[in-house]
């Protein structure tokens, strides 16, 4: 059976940090509060001239050095984001160019929030599975930070910029012990839209549009009770799929959100906090892009071995949430 497996991880972290100590300085919190909440303890944040399709390039460029490969190799560019350089083109398009790929292969962006990064790996390997692409490159960008209400300090203290990328190359691969993406799951559920927004879009006609920006909305402590209980029963939903017990997956890789978050949902899958790949301290949370910079954080630093089997999961906006289950 034809599916994709991840040959090569790249991410990349714009150079300013910008501490607790400093948001601290400016707004009404403090680190202790920020840390015990969320577990964030810095986060980067892009300079004023960098973009989205700036961070998804230096990603880009690493998985693709790592998977062995030239740019003109790939088949396929899925860039998950919610905060793309333009209207359009799309940023995959914008990176066509940059990456110097003559053009004709499929190139475009997808828009799930958090569940961004889980979405398109979902995406890349159903293009393979159809002979539609055989080495695809798979992005989480995002710049948040031009999202954010720097004075609301119930959602401007926990997100972060940064991209991380996969190239998913074709194999052949049998049963739950070859290597590849062996089940995804992805769901989505609009009723509960206004607990976690932007109330802002092109698309919104000129009243809206003459605010010029909108910015990240959210009752942080309704997601965080739909995200722990959502969570859990996506963990269920994997595990039963792949006939699975708790405690057989080797690493969970979740969406950054909350340390408390990914927490409960290590429990649930019965492994011990050391299995779980955590960079929210670090990052603080980067949407599409947390998945894959924990994935290339763990796979560099050579916590993850070939062979080992992974939970990557994330919720997000939307509601959105998913999961991909791959032996790495
Ligand atoms: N510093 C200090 N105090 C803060 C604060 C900050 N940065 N942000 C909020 N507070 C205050 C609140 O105003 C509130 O004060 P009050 O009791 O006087 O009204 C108090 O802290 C508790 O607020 P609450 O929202 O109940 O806190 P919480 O324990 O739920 O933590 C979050 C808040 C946002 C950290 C938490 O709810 C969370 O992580 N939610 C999920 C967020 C998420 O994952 N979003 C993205 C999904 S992809």
């Amino acid at each position: 059976m034809t599916r994709g497996r991840i040959a090569g991880t790249g991410s990349y972290l714009p150079a300013r940090v910008l501490t607790n100590a400093e948001l601290e300085a400016r707004i009404d919190t403090s680190d202790i509060w920020i840390r015990e909440r969320t577990g964030i303890a810095q986060r980067h944040i892009a300079a004023a001239d960098e973009t989205c399709s700036d961070l998804a390039e230096h990603a880009a460029r690493a998985a693709i050095e790592a998977a062995g490969l030239n740019a003109s190799d790939i088949d396929l560019i899925i860039v998950a984001t919610s905060t793309p350089d333009q209207v359009f083109p799309s940023t995959a398009c914008r990176l066509l160019e940059r990456l110097g790929i003559p053009g004709g292969i499929p190139a475009f962006d997808l828009a799930a929030a958090c569940s961004g990064f889980v979405y398109a790996l979902d995406t890349a390997n159903r293009f393979i599975r159809t002979g539609g692409a055989s080495r695809a490159l798979v992005i989480g960008a995002e710049v948040f930070s031009r999202i954010l209400d720097w004075d609301d300090r119930g959602t401007c203290v926990l997100f972060g910029d940064g991209a991380g990328a996969v190239v998913l190359e074709a194999t052949e691969a049998e049963g739950p012990s070859g290597a590849g993406i062996l089940s995804t799951h992805l769901h989505a559920d609009g009723r509960q839209e206004p607990l976690l927004n932007v109330p802002w879009g092109v698309g919104q006609g000129y009243e809206a549009l003459a605010d010029r920006r909108g910015c990240v909305t959210m009752r942080g402590n309704e997601v965080f009770r739909v995200a722990v209980r959502t969570l859990g029963n996506l963990v269920d939903e994997t595990l039963a799929a792949n006939g699975l017990e708790r405690g057989d997956v080797d690493w969970l890789v979740p969406h950054q959100a909350n340390i408390r978050i990914m927490a409960a949902t290590a429990r649930k899958l019965g492994l011990p906090m050391e299995r779980m790949v955590s960079t929210v301290a670090e990052h603080g949370n980067t949407s599409a892009a947390s998945i894959p910079l924990a994935l290339d954080r763990a796979v560099r630093d050579g916590r993850i071995q070939r062979g080992e089997l992974l939970l990557l999961e994330a919720f997000g906006a939307g509601f959105t949430w998913g999961s991909a289950l791959v032996r790495y």
